[in-house]
């Protein structure tokens, strides 16, 4: 039986599937139309019964999540759809936003209606315009559809949906520096708590969740939480969409029970390319410590993948097989992390400045001995005393590598050179011209 299990992307090979027939033809706001009949206190139960966790990398449960608002008081309270996805590897938003549209906003009202807001936000990524025209336009379908705006579906709730193109920071996408940016400030994390929950959007209660985790509202409040908690394990309910990468055959999107393992997935992707073997994959995105062959059987869970030493975050599992020179991958990441940073705090905007440097050097053959004990010790001074997380997982490829390919890292400063590629110097000289 093939491991394969798709919901969230059952729609996407469908003839024109973003659009709003299309997504009726196959059940779609069957799901809102059930939820207007229940009591909202009801849906929000049927959600956090179903143990979903959210899907942009904490894995925090989403119904306990919304069950954290206060109670109402009369005044505004808002959710906002990160749509922001810019961790290196991860690409699966994109392509659920792309390709099936209207699930996100059928899963936007029915949280909304289940959380009591009345204005809901997308916050999508700035470059994606392809993808912000195609959200624009299904909302627009919704609205002429009676969806949003007045009486959703016939009913006496009102709901709003701004779609917000972001400028293209990966820092936009931490929850806070996301809010900060959507009124329109510089977006740089918050001090917290107090927490979204209590002081999000324009200071009111604010739930701020991943698209794929909105996605999966519409599944779970129409087949119920008992449907969803029967796949996947115990602590990790449910499907998601694992997006595989890199050196092997068939790149792509695979959704998968939680608990699928790498070497299932690998195999329905076509296993690496041709006549290469695994070096390292990352489990989660280049913020998560690397694995290798060793951790092909971890269950691809939340928690397993923890226990493994590592996370699962958003499942872009990024491949790379013996020809890649360790110390390059990484370098890029911190490259990627030094840029990213948003520099409000001092640990994370000195620590990935330096770790970039004495990289950059390593890998063009201009590394020192003491070079090692430096990579060693800048980690140390950044995870866990930056003041968000972006700075914890900086280091993480970094660390976990010095773990399993020390010697490739020796071998670049004894040898002079970078020993897969031995032209990698032209690299510095142009990266420090
Ligand atoms: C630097 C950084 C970037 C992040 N980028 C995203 C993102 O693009 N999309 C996302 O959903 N969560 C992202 N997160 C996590 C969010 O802060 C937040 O935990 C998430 O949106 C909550 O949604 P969920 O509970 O549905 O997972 C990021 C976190 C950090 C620290
Ligand atoms: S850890 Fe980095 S990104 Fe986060 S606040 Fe500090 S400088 Fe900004």
């Amino acid at each position: 039986m093939s491991a394969l299990t798709p919901l969230l992307t059952s729609r996407w090979g469908q003839e024109r599937a973003w659009t709003l027939d299309a997504y009726r033809r196959t059940g779609g706001y069957q799901a809102l139309a059930k939820a207007l009949k229940m009591d909202p206190a009801d849906v929000l139960n049927t959600v956090k019964d179903s143990g979903l966790r959210g899907r942009g990398g904490a894995g925090f449960p989403t119904g306990v999540k919304w069950s954290f608002l206060p109670p109402p008081d009369g005044g505004p309270r808002y959710l906002v759809v990160n749509a922001d996805e810019s961790e290196p590897g991860t690409c699966k938003d994109i392509p659920l936003m792309m390709a099936d549209p209207h699930s996100l906003i059928e899963g936007a009202i029915i949280t909304s209606y289940a959380i009591g807001c009345h204005h809901a936000f997308i916050y999508l990524r700035g470059e994606v315009v392809h993808v912000y025209r195609r959200l624009l336009n299904a909302v627009s379908q919704a609205r002429a559809a009676g969806l949003l705006g007045k009486s959703v579906g016939g009913s006496d709730f009102d709901l709003e949906l701004t779609v917000h193109a972001g400028a293209g920071a990966y820092i936009c996408g931490e929850e806070t520096a996301l809010l900060d940016s959507l009124e329109g400030r510089r977006g740089q994390p918050r001090l917290k708590p107090p927490f979204p929950a209590v002081a999000g959007l324009y200071a009111r209660p604010t739930v701020v969740n991943n698209v794929e985790s909105i996605a999966s509202v519409p599944w779970i409040v129409g087949r119920g939480a008992d449907w969803w908690k029967s796949m996947g394990t115990e602590k990790s309910t449910g499907v998601a969409i694992y997006s595989l990468s890199g050196h092997v055959q068939r790149p792509g999107q695979y959704e998968a029970q939680l608990g699928v393992t790498m070497r299932q997935l690998l195999d329905l992707a076509g296993g690496v390319r041709a006549g290469h073997q695994l070096k390292f994959w990352m489990p989660g995105g280049s913020s998560t410590p690397m694995f290798t062959p060793e951790q092909l059987d971890v269950p691809l869970d939340y928690d397993s993948v923890a226990a493994a030493g590592s996370m699962l975050g958003t499942r872009a599992l990024q491949c790379f097989d013996e020809t890649v020179c360790v110390v390059r991958a990484v370098s890029r990441w911190m490259e990627f992390y030094a840029h990213e940073s948003c520099g409000k705090c001092t640990p994370c905007r000195e620590g990935t400045f330096w770790l970039r440097s004495v990289l950059r050097r390593i890998e063009a053959g201009q590394g020192r001995p003491e070079d090692l004990q430096i990579l060693q010790d800048i980690p140390g001074s950044i995870m866990g005393r930056a003041f968000c997380p972006l700075g914890d997982g900086a280091p993480s490829s970094l660390v976990s590598s010095l773990k399993f390919f020390r010697d490739e890292y020796v071998q670049h400063i004894e040898l002079g050179r970078c020993p897969f590629d031995p032209a990698a110097s032209y690299l510095f000289e142009a990266v420090t011209a």
